[in-house]
């Protein structure tokens, strides 16, 4: 197996140190770029059962439909999400990741430019971040006291994200928003939210199934960039007000006049302005949109990009707010766990050095014209490209169309996202954003020759 060699390592906890070649090769994704034993990290050996090549005839889409009650525990992953139809032609599964390429389940390999919806934003599998993860793993990733990397990574989010006084750490996303809206209403003593942006599957702020209409009544959506719509909402939730809170980036950087709005209605109404950065920390900045934009939240959320794809959610924000966790209770077992700690120390270390948010930039720009140039090329109508660099996206018309432009595109070896933002990584290179254009130009053209072909 090839995880023993790593517990063989010892067990001395090791912090490591960027390795400056390492990090400025990052982009490198061939197992030559890394150590021998780092090297067959995320791969099984040839022999072993699970390699690629027994799995061409299982149905793991049958077979997790069989299983999971929703065919993925993440609903972005289930088949239909991803292609606009459960039965369309493409991979659902990976067998493994590194850099910014998929292997599926049969050893097809794919550029991904979906980036594990956001999660990952220096390629898989990541040199530095594995070392930090393997180190934090044969150390023993829990027990009964917390982990020193608690201490230090809140230590070092507040030293790189404008608002951050203090940090809860929690493990998923929506786990951290709900923490962030728990704090708000203990801090303020009220019960009313009025927000815009999806902030994940708690029960605070959905209307889906299942959540009790007494819970849906604290909860004004309103829309995004709305001026007028979030004063009313705000006024008139009053003197029960506990928080504004805001996705503050949608497809676009909202005006200021509106997160001026935000900010200046939280404040007279003595309410928490909280910015959802799940998508926009250490993307856009660092800190997020309030490190770009200069409009303080009271509390910031963090997750996605923060561990690199391991999973942790980082509440910040002013210390007298913060400090009202202290007398309510949130807490769970594995919110401590080191492993996605460490991985977040790692991802500080790559940020600290070298400006990751501006290859994000520079990568994400060149991969949209990539696919704008392909769009025009192949004169296809009624499909953009839109968004911002780091995080664009494809938007068709037809969703049919859309569909079999995913398929095709696939056969072309690309993943891309459907409906929704594709996100750059330090992992596309130059190789992966010339391959991206040609396999979008490719499926343009073949699009369109199919739809003259039925004409
Ligand atoms: C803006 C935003 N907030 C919250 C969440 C929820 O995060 P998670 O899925 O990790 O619970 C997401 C997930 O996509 C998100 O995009």
């Amino acid at each position: 197996m090839p995880f023993r060699r790593f517990f063989e390592r010892g067990t001395k906890r090791e912090t490591p140190t960027v390795d400056e070649e390492t990090v400025a090769d990052e982009t490198e994704v061939s197992d030559d770029a890394l150590e021998p034993d780092e090297a067959d990290a995320g791969t099984l050996d040839e022999d072993e059962e699970g390699a690629p090549e027994d799995q061409a005839e299982i149905n793991w889409r049958d077979r997790a439909n069989a299983v999971l009650p929703t065919g993925a525990s993440t609903g972005s992953k289930r088949a239909e999400a991803l292609y606009g139809d459960a039965n369309a032609a493409g991979p659902t599964h990976y067998y493994n990741a590194s850099g910014c390429r998929v292997v599926d389940a049969t050893g097809e390999s794919y550029i991904d430019c979906t980036m594990a919806l956001g999660a990952v934003a220096l390629g898989y599998a990541e040199p530095h971040v594995q070392e930090w993860v393997l180190n934090a793993l044969s150390a023993g990733n829990v027990s009964g006291l917390s982990n020193v990397h608690e201490v230090e990574l809140a230590e070092r989010l507040c030293a790189h994200i404008p608002c951050a006084e203090m940090v809860q750490f929690l493990k998923a996303g929506a786990e951290g928003m709900s923490a962030a809206i728990r704090i708000a209403r203990t801090y303020t003593g009220r019960d009313l939210v009025v927000g815009s942006g999806y902030f994940g599957w708690h029960d605070w702020s959905s209307d889906a199934a299942g959540v009790p209409a007494a819970v849906r009544a604290l909860f004004r959506v309103v829309p995004f960039d709305d001026v007028t719509a979030l004063e009313h909402a705000a006024r008139e939730a009053g003197d029960r007000l506990a928080a504004i809170v805001i996705e503050p980036v949608i497809e676009r950087l909202p005006s200021e006049a509106w997160i001026l709005a935000a900010r200046e209605m939280a404040s007279s109404l003595g309410a928490v302005l909280i910015f959802d950065e799940m998508k926009t920390g250490f993307r856009l900045r660092p800190g997020g949109y309030h490190e770009l934009s200069d409009v303080m939240p009271d509390l910031a959320v963090f997750g996605k990009a923060l561990a690199n794809g391991f999973p942790l959610a980082a509440v910040v924000g002013h210390r007298d707010v913060m400090q009202a966790a202290r007398r309510t209770w949130i807490s769970s077992t594995l919110a401590g766990e080191s492993v996605a700690l460490a991985a977040a120390n790692a991802v500080l270390d790559v940020h600290e050095s070298r400006d990751v948010c501006a290859t994000l930039a520079t990568t994400g720009q060149a991969m949209r014209a990539g696919v704008a140039a392909a769009i025009k090329a192949s004169g296809i109508t009624g499909v953009r490209v839109d968004g911002l660099d780091p995080m664009w996206l494809l938007r068709f018309e037809d969703p049919h169309r859309e569909t079999r432009f995913l398929e095709l595109a696939v056969t072309h070896g690309i993943l891309f996202k459907r409906g929704a933002y594709n996100f750059a990584a330090t992992a596309h290179d130059d190789e992966a954003v010339t391959a991206i254009e040609e396999g979008a130009s490719a499926a343009f053209v073949e699009l369109l020759e199919e739809e003259r072909g039925q004409a």
